[in-house]
């Protein structure tokens, strides 16, 4: 069984082949997220998806309390790496790799990505993250694009994580169609309602992948859902 627990914005933890696995930490930053404790978030691996402020908020801090390895390209290890984080393993896009919990591929994301220093991060990325349980991808930030379609060619989704808050990714509407060219109707909304830029009708939105036979999964901060 896998468990998805939404910490906020784009940071989910998932418990999956064993194994806690984090994505894109921001909590400390995040005023929404102020019910969560950091050393309560169990995570063995953090994947990290693009150097924007609002994804790498908490990694030195989860990495510190939580000995965890740190999963991104290889530019962000790099970063990390020269601040003194222990544990990385570097990657780049299309590469896929196996770990204790299954194998992870690092796919493209129309983004951009940098430090808020100004340092080169490398390109912004999605991860698929596969097993004997379970086959999920997250997009990170992203524009739609005509390469999720040779996503869904390939890989058979039983759920997706994908932003819909638009302004500074897809909104709602360009998830749906997201939705229909990786051929997956499980999505877990993200990246909305934590700034003005992003704030969505929430029902609305539900709606509307509803209409197109979709299932659109907004968890509250601090639920975890099985699945
Ligand atoms: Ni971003
Ligand atoms: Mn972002």
């Amino acid at each position: 069984m896998v468990k998805i627990t939404f910490y906020g914005h784009a940071c989910f933890g998932l418990h999956m082949g064993g194994k806690n696995i984090l994505f894109d930490p921001f909590i400390t930053d995040n005023p929404k997220a102020s019910s969560i404790m950091i050393k309560d978030i169990p995570c063995d691996y953090l994947l990290v998806s693009h150097g924007h402020g609002d994804h790498i908020g908490d990694v030195e801090l989860v990495a510190q309390i939580h000995h965890s390895m740190l999963v991104s390209c290889f530019e962000i290890t790099q970063y990390f790496s020269k601040k003194g984080l222990a544990y990385y393993h570097p990657m780049n896009i299309g590469g896929s790799k196996s770990f204790e919990f299954g194998t992870v591929k690092m796919v493209k994301a129309v983004h951009s990505s940098s430090f808020p220093d100004g340092t080169y991060a490398g390109e912004a990325a999605g991860f698929v993250l596969q097993n004997e349980e379970v086959s999920l991808y997250y997009a990170g930030d992203t524009a739609l694009t005509k390469d999720m379609e040779l996503l869904g060619e390939t890989t058979v989704l039983d759920l997706a994580f994908l932003p819909i808050g638009g302004n500074f990714t897809m909104d709602v509407f360009d998830a749906i169609k997201a939705a229909k060219m990786i051929r997956c109707k499980k999505i877990i909304g993200m990246h909305y309602d934590t700034f003005p830029y992003i704030e969505i009708d929430k029902q609305s939105a539900i709606e509307a992948f509803a209409k197109e036979g979709i299932t659109l999964i907004l968890p509250t901060i601090g639920e975890t859902i099985e699945f």
